[in-house]
Protein backbone atom coordinates (compact mmCIF):
# COMPACT_ATOMS: atom_id res chain seq x y z
CA UNK A 1 0.00 0.00 0.00
CA UNK A 2 1.00 3.35 -0.71
CA UNK A 3 1.54 5.35 2.41
CA UNK A 4 0.20 8.61 0.59
CA UNK A 5 -3.19 7.20 -0.41
CA UNK A 6 -3.67 6.57 2.83
CA UNK A 7 -6.49 8.86 5.07
CA UNK A 8 -4.72 11.80 6.77
CA UNK A 9 -1.25 11.35 5.27
CA UNK A 10 -0.25 14.57 3.78
CA UNK A 11 -1.81 16.11 6.64
CA UNK A 12 -0.15 14.28 9.48
CA UNK A 13 3.46 14.85 7.75
CA UNK A 14 2.52 18.67 7.78
CA UNK A 15 0.64 18.24 11.42
CA UNK A 16 4.17 16.84 12.91
CA UNK A 17 6.56 19.38 10.67
CA UNK A 18 4.32 21.94 12.61
CA UNK A 19 4.55 20.13 15.99
CA UNK A 20 8.37 20.13 15.50
CA UNK A 21 8.66 23.49 14.72
CA UNK A 22 6.29 25.34 16.77
CA UNK A 23 6.58 27.05 20.53
CA UNK A 24 2.89 27.93 20.45
CA UNK A 25 1.62 24.50 19.75
CA UNK A 26 3.78 22.91 22.47
CA UNK A 27 2.70 25.90 24.99
CA UNK A 28 -0.78 24.44 23.71
CA UNK A 29 -0.39 21.04 24.31
CA UNK A 30 0.77 21.76 27.80
CA UNK A 31 -2.10 24.21 28.90
CA UNK A 32 -4.95 21.59 26.84
CA UNK A 33 -3.89 18.13 28.08
CA UNK A 34 -1.74 18.71 30.80
CA UNK A 35 1.83 17.80 29.27
CA UNK A 36 2.79 18.42 26.04
CA UNK A 37 2.99 15.05 23.55
CA UNK A 38 2.32 16.58 20.64
CA UNK A 39 -1.52 15.68 20.69
CA UNK A 40 -3.59 15.64 17.67
CA UNK A 41 -6.42 13.96 19.77
CA UNK A 42 -7.84 13.50 22.82
CA UNK A 43 -4.87 11.99 25.33
CA UNK A 44 -4.73 14.02 28.06
CA UNK A 45 -1.91 13.49 31.35
CA UNK A 46 -4.58 11.74 33.25
CA UNK A 47 -5.17 9.10 30.49
CA UNK A 48 -1.67 8.59 30.01
CA UNK A 49 -1.18 8.24 33.72
CA UNK A 50 -3.52 5.32 33.68
CA UNK A 51 -1.24 3.09 31.11
CA UNK A 52 1.42 3.20 34.29
CA UNK A 53 -0.49 0.87 36.61
CA UNK A 54 -0.09 -1.89 33.67
CA UNK A 55 3.73 -1.35 33.19
CA UNK A 56 5.50 -4.14 35.01
CA UNK A 57 7.63 -2.87 37.44
CA UNK A 58 11.28 -5.20 36.75
CA UNK A 59 13.66 -5.72 33.77
CA UNK A 60 13.19 -6.54 29.78
CA UNK A 61 9.47 -5.05 29.81
CA UNK A 62 9.06 -4.24 26.64
CA UNK A 63 5.91 -1.60 25.22
CA UNK A 64 4.70 -0.48 22.11
CA UNK A 65 2.81 2.40 21.25
CA UNK A 66 0.91 2.18 17.42
CA UNK A 67 0.57 5.51 15.73
CA UNK A 68 2.98 6.98 18.22
CA UNK A 69 3.75 9.96 16.63
CA UNK A 70 7.08 11.49 17.46
CA UNK A 71 6.99 9.47 20.60
CA UNK A 72 6.57 11.59 23.28
CA UNK A 73 3.94 9.92 24.62
CA UNK A 74 6.56 6.88 25.13
CA UNK A 75 9.40 9.27 26.17
CA UNK A 76 7.12 10.14 28.83
CA UNK A 77 6.47 6.07 29.91
CA UNK A 78 9.61 5.59 29.45
CA UNK A 79 10.94 8.08 32.28
CA UNK A 80 8.07 6.82 34.81
CA UNK A 81 9.35 2.99 33.98
CA UNK A 82 12.88 2.69 32.44
CA UNK A 83 10.88 0.33 30.10
CA UNK A 84 12.38 -0.27 26.82
CA UNK A 85 9.58 1.50 24.34
CA UNK A 86 8.57 0.81 21.02
CA UNK A 87 6.88 2.82 18.53
CA UNK A 88 5.61 2.99 14.69
CA UNK A 89 3.59 5.58 12.73
CA UNK A 90 3.22 5.97 8.77
CA UNK A 91 4.63 9.75 9.42
CA UNK A 92 8.40 9.70 8.12
CA UNK A 93 8.73 13.58 9.94
CA UNK A 94 6.98 11.94 12.86
CA UNK A 95 9.64 8.87 13.34
CA UNK A 96 12.60 11.37 12.52
CA UNK A 97 11.83 13.21 15.07
CA UNK A 98 10.84 10.10 17.86
CA UNK A 99 14.14 8.58 16.72
CA UNK A 100 15.98 12.12 16.98
CA UNK A 101 14.46 12.28 21.06
CA UNK A 102 14.77 8.92 22.45
CA UNK A 103 17.64 7.36 20.76
CA UNK A 104 17.95 5.25 24.23
CA UNK A 105 16.50 1.60 24.71
CA UNK A 106 13.90 2.51 21.72
CA UNK A 107 12.89 1.72 18.74
CA UNK A 108 11.04 3.36 16.34
CA UNK A 109 10.14 2.30 12.59
CA UNK A 110 7.92 3.73 9.95
CA UNK A 111 5.35 1.16 9.49
CA UNK A 112 1.33 1.28 8.69
CA UNK A 113 -1.54 -0.25 10.89
CA UNK A 114 -2.10 -3.58 9.61
CA UNK A 115 0.68 -4.19 7.73
CA UNK A 116 3.89 -3.74 10.24
CA UNK A 117 4.80 -6.85 12.21
CA UNK A 118 6.44 -7.85 15.21
CA UNK A 119 7.43 -11.63 16.90
CA UNK A 120 4.96 -13.35 18.97
CA UNK A 121 4.87 -12.63 21.96
CA UNK A 122 6.84 -9.69 22.51
CA UNK A 123 5.06 -6.75 24.59
CA UNK A 124 3.82 -6.19 27.95
CA UNK A 125 2.00 -3.64 26.64
CA UNK A 126 0.32 -2.47 23.69
CA UNK A 127 -1.08 1.12 23.65
CA UNK A 128 -3.20 2.61 20.84
CA UNK A 129 -4.50 6.07 21.64
CA UNK A 130 -6.89 7.10 19.35
CA UNK A 131 -5.75 4.93 16.29
CA UNK A 132 -7.36 1.91 16.45
CA UNK A 133 -9.82 3.31 13.81
CA UNK A 134 -6.95 3.55 11.30
CA UNK A 135 -7.44 -0.36 10.23
CA UNK A 136 -8.87 -1.55 7.13
CA UNK A 137 -10.19 -4.16 9.62
CA UNK A 138 -10.44 -4.03 13.06
CA UNK A 139 -11.09 -7.66 14.40
CA UNK A 140 -7.96 -8.61 12.06
CA UNK A 141 -5.77 -5.94 14.04
CA UNK A 142 -6.90 -6.84 17.09
CA UNK A 143 -5.70 -10.13 16.17
CA UNK A 144 -2.32 -9.35 15.87
CA UNK A 145 -1.66 -7.25 18.50
CA UNK A 146 -3.56 -10.35 20.80
CA UNK A 147 -0.19 -12.27 18.71
CA UNK A 148 2.18 -9.60 19.68
CA UNK A 149 1.48 -9.75 23.50
CA UNK A 150 2.92 -11.79 26.01
CA UNK A 151 0.48 -13.71 28.15
CA UNK A 152 -1.28 -11.75 30.73
CA UNK A 153 -0.19 -8.51 28.75
CA UNK A 154 -2.57 -5.49 28.04
CA UNK A 155 -3.87 -3.47 25.15
CA UNK A 156 -4.74 -0.34 26.42
CA UNK A 157 -6.86 1.44 23.92
CA UNK A 158 -9.06 5.17 23.89
CA UNK A 159 -11.57 5.01 21.22
CA UNK A 160 -13.24 8.17 20.26
CA UNK A 161 -16.20 7.80 18.60
CA UNK A 162 -18.09 10.77 16.29
CA UNK A 163 -14.45 11.91 14.87
CA UNK A 164 -13.48 9.46 12.16
CA UNK A 165 -15.90 7.10 12.91
CA UNK A 166 -19.49 7.29 13.37
CA UNK A 167 -21.06 6.64 17.33
CA UNK A 168 -22.60 3.04 18.17
CA UNK A 169 -25.15 2.87 20.91
CA UNK A 170 -22.56 1.84 23.69
CA UNK A 171 -19.19 0.95 25.12
CA UNK A 172 -20.51 -3.00 24.44
CA UNK A 173 -21.11 -2.02 20.92
CA UNK A 174 -18.44 -0.55 19.47
CA UNK A 175 -16.51 -1.90 16.59
CA UNK A 176 -13.77 -2.31 18.80
CA UNK A 177 -16.03 -4.29 21.66
CA UNK A 178 -17.27 -6.63 18.68
CA UNK A 179 -13.55 -7.25 17.49
CA UNK A 180 -12.13 -8.35 21.09
CA UNK A 181 -15.51 -10.06 20.97
CA UNK A 182 -14.37 -12.31 18.04
CA UNK A 183 -10.41 -12.45 19.19
CA UNK A 184 -11.95 -13.70 22.46
CA UNK A 185 -10.51 -11.02 24.90
CA UNK A 186 -11.45 -9.68 27.55
CA UNK A 187 -11.91 -6.22 28.50
CA UNK A 188 -13.23 -3.15 31.07
CA UNK A 189 -14.15 -0.19 29.94
CA UNK A 190 -14.92 3.01 31.12
CA UNK A 191 -16.65 5.86 29.22
CA UNK A 192 -15.21 9.57 29.87
CA UNK A 193 -17.41 11.05 27.25
CA UNK A 194 -18.57 13.69 29.94
CA UNK A 195 -14.49 14.38 30.42
CA UNK A 196 -13.79 14.66 27.14
CA UNK A 197 -16.07 17.34 26.65
CA UNK A 198 -14.69 19.17 29.40
CA UNK A 199 -10.76 18.61 28.11
CA UNK A 200 -12.70 19.80 24.56
CA UNK A 201 -13.61 23.19 26.25
CA UNK A 202 -9.90 23.58 27.44
CA UNK A 203 -8.11 22.62 24.66
CA UNK A 204 -10.25 25.52 22.67
CA UNK A 205 -9.86 28.14 25.31
CA UNK A 206 -5.83 26.82 25.28
CA UNK A 207 -6.30 27.43 21.53
CA UNK A 208 -7.12 30.80 21.99
CA UNK A 209 -5.11 32.14 24.94
CA UNK A 210 -2.07 31.30 22.11
CA UNK A 211 -3.82 32.66 19.51
CA UNK A 212 -1.42 35.60 18.81
CA UNK A 213 1.75 33.37 18.94
CA UNK A 214 0.39 30.96 16.50
CA UNK A 215 -0.20 33.50 14.22
CA UNK A 216 2.80 35.44 15.17
CA UNK A 217 4.97 31.88 13.97
CA UNK A 218 3.43 31.86 10.63
CA UNK A 219 0.60 28.39 11.71
CA UNK A 220 -2.87 30.26 12.35
CA UNK A 221 -4.11 27.69 10.01
CA UNK A 222 -3.33 25.20 12.80
CA UNK A 223 -5.16 27.60 15.78
CA UNK A 224 -7.84 27.29 12.76
CA UNK A 225 -8.06 23.71 12.52
CA UNK A 226 -7.93 23.21 16.72
CA UNK A 227 -11.50 26.21 16.60
CA UNK A 228 -13.27 23.65 13.97
CA UNK A 229 -12.01 20.43 16.35
CA UNK A 230 -13.54 22.32 19.31
CA UNK A 231 -16.76 23.33 17.49
CA UNK A 232 -18.61 20.45 19.02
CA UNK A 233 -18.40 22.00 22.67
CA UNK A 234 -20.28 24.96 21.64
CA UNK A 235 -23.05 22.90 21.97
CA UNK A 236 -24.40 21.68 25.50
CA UNK A 237 -23.24 18.47 26.77
CA UNK A 238 -26.81 16.78 26.12
CA UNK A 239 -26.13 17.18 22.28
CA UNK A 240 -22.66 16.33 22.30
CA UNK A 241 -23.24 12.68 23.98
CA UNK A 242 -25.80 12.53 21.10
CA UNK A 243 -22.59 12.74 18.30
CA UNK A 244 -19.74 11.57 20.25
CA UNK A 245 -18.20 9.65 22.77
CA UNK A 246 -15.08 8.52 24.50
CA UNK A 247 -13.73 5.31 26.19
CA UNK A 248 -11.15 4.15 27.46
CA UNK A 249 -10.41 0.06 26.93
CA UNK A 250 -8.42 -2.50 28.52
CA UNK A 251 -7.85 -5.66 27.46
CA UNK A 252 -5.84 -8.70 28.39
CA UNK A 253 -5.00 -10.81 26.67
C1 LIG B 1 -5.19 10.81 16.12
S1 LIG B 1 -3.44 10.68 15.97
C2 LIG B 1 -3.03 10.03 17.54
C3 LIG B 1 -1.58 10.22 17.86
C4 LIG B 1 -1.18 9.83 19.28
N1 LIG B 1 -1.36 8.41 19.49
C5 LIG B 1 -1.96 10.64 20.27
O1 LIG B 1 -2.77 10.07 21.05
O2 LIG B 1 -1.78 11.87 20.33
C6 LIG B 1 -3.24 9.29 14.88
C7 LIG B 1 -1.79 8.85 14.65
O3 LIG B 1 -1.78 7.67 13.87
C8 LIG B 1 -0.92 7.85 12.74
N2 LIG B 1 -1.59 7.10 11.66
C9 LIG B 1 -2.74 7.37 11.03
N3 LIG B 1 -3.05 6.42 10.14
C10 LIG B 1 -2.06 5.50 10.21
C11 LIG B 1 -1.81 4.26 9.54
N4 LIG B 1 -2.65 3.79 8.62
N5 LIG B 1 -0.69 3.58 9.85
C12 LIG B 1 0.18 4.06 10.80
N6 LIG B 1 0.00 5.22 11.45
C13 LIG B 1 -1.11 5.93 11.17
C14 LIG B 1 -0.83 9.35 12.51
O4 LIG B 1 0.36 9.74 11.87
C15 LIG B 1 -0.93 9.87 13.94
O5 LIG B 1 0.34 9.90 14.55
Amino acid sequence: MNRKDLLFYDAYEAFYTMAEKSNAFRAFCKDAFGEDFSQDGFSNIEQINMILQYIPQKDNVNILDVGCGNGKMLGYLQEKTKAYIHGFDYSEEAIKTAKFLFPYNSQFREGIIGEIDYPEEMFDVVISMDTMYFAKDIAVFVAQIKKWLKQNGVLFVGYQEGDVIPKTENVNNTTLAKALLVNGMNYEAVDITEKTYELLKTKRISAINHKNEFEAEGHGEWFNMLMGQTECVTEPFEQFKEKMARYIYVIRK
